[in-house]
């Protein structure tokens, strides 16, 4: 093969509850993912030696080193099945917003993964791959799978999800960036006595269900406050969807992405021209959910 693609998915997280920080430093959660129709595009295609590069908007924020979460995905399946170091181009196109809180640097691990063990024929199993990705970071593992899935421990261990239906969003991305650690500090400094994290019966019924409006009578996160108070301006984003007719409004994980729920995809449509005059966000993008995981696109042989 000389070169493939893999496209994978954002994600916005319908509920997240977050407990106390752990011994490691992490939080155990309550994370239902839900996969969306915003892509990023993995290519790989032999070459010299590892090398990176990145198109599309956001992309100058993008590390083109070893530190990118797609580089590492590569190192680490070379290095599994003892090819030594990567010798590969791995192009992504980005569609994700970049630091928004969608899995953007997730879903290009998840891509690169799967784009490589295709184009060595490591033929890895999904159980390999889904260790790779835990090893990753807690969201890569749900950007292989897509759909809709539960995350507990630190959001790596998934029980896959049904949904009953399509739900359709908009998503406002803001002009900036915000750190996930940086927003994990503020929800500890905001909230001292953490409860343990549990999935909601009642939000899990109505994805199962395909109900919109008892979705978006469930949906939380709880690390919106922490996101507002590093970037109180998101409050005008979320006001500004909310009149625009969004049937809920949430950050999108831990931010600065805002997330709104419409009633169908005229109402998305309403809503995203809503958001893109009233001046509180860079742009406004509607896509349906759920969306596939990790897949092939493109090869060439
Ligand atoms: O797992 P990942 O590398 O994506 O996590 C990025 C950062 O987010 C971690 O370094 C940690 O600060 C925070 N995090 C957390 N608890 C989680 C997931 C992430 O504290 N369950």
């Amino acid at each position: 093969m000389t070169s493939v693609t893999v496209r994978v998915p954002a994600k916005v997280n319908v509920q997240l509850a977050v407990g106390a920080a752990r011994p490691d430093g992490f939080h155990d959660l309550a994370n239902v993912f839900l996969a969306v129709g915003l892509y990023d595009d993995v290519t790989v295609e032999p070459a010299d030696s590892l090398t990176l590069t990145c198109t599309g908007p956001g992309s100058d924020q993008v590390p083109l080193d070893r530190t990118n979460l797609a580089a590492r995905a590569a190192i680490a399946l070379a290095e599994r099945h003892g090819l030594g170091d990567p010798k590969v181009r791995i192009h992504i196109a980005k569609g994700i917003p970049v630091a928004g809180g969608m899995a953007g640097g997730s879903a290009d691990a998840a891509g690169a993964l799967v784009a490589c063990d295709a184009l060595w024929g490591t033929r890895a199993s999904r159980e390999e791959l889904l260790d790779i990705c835990a090893e990753l970071g807690s969201d890569v593992p749900f950007s292989l799978v897509g759909g809709a899935a539960l995350g507990t421990g630190r959001g790596e261990k998934l029980q896959l999800l049904d949904v009953g239906g399509q739900f359709w969003w908009v998503f406002a991305v803001a002009d900036g960036g915000l750190s996930t650690p940086a927003v994990y500090r503020e929800f500890d400094r905001l909230t001292p006595r953490a409860p343990d994290p549990v999935a909601s019966p009642a939000l899990l019924d109505a994805l199962r269900t395909g109900d919109v409006r008892a979705l978006a009578a469930t949906v939380t996160n709880d690390l919106q406050p922490a996101a507002l108070s590093l970037f109180p301006s998101l409050q005008a984003t979320l006001d500004a969807g909310t009149s625009g007719g969004a049937l809920a409004a949430l950050v999108s994980g831990s931010g600065p992405t805002t997330a709104f729920l419409a009633a169908d995809e005229a109402a998305a449509h309403r809503i995203a021209d809503a958001l893109a005059t009233s001046g509180t966000c860079r742009t406004a993008r509607v896509a349906p959910s759920p969306a596939p995981g990790a897949a092939r696109v493109f090869e060439a042989f």
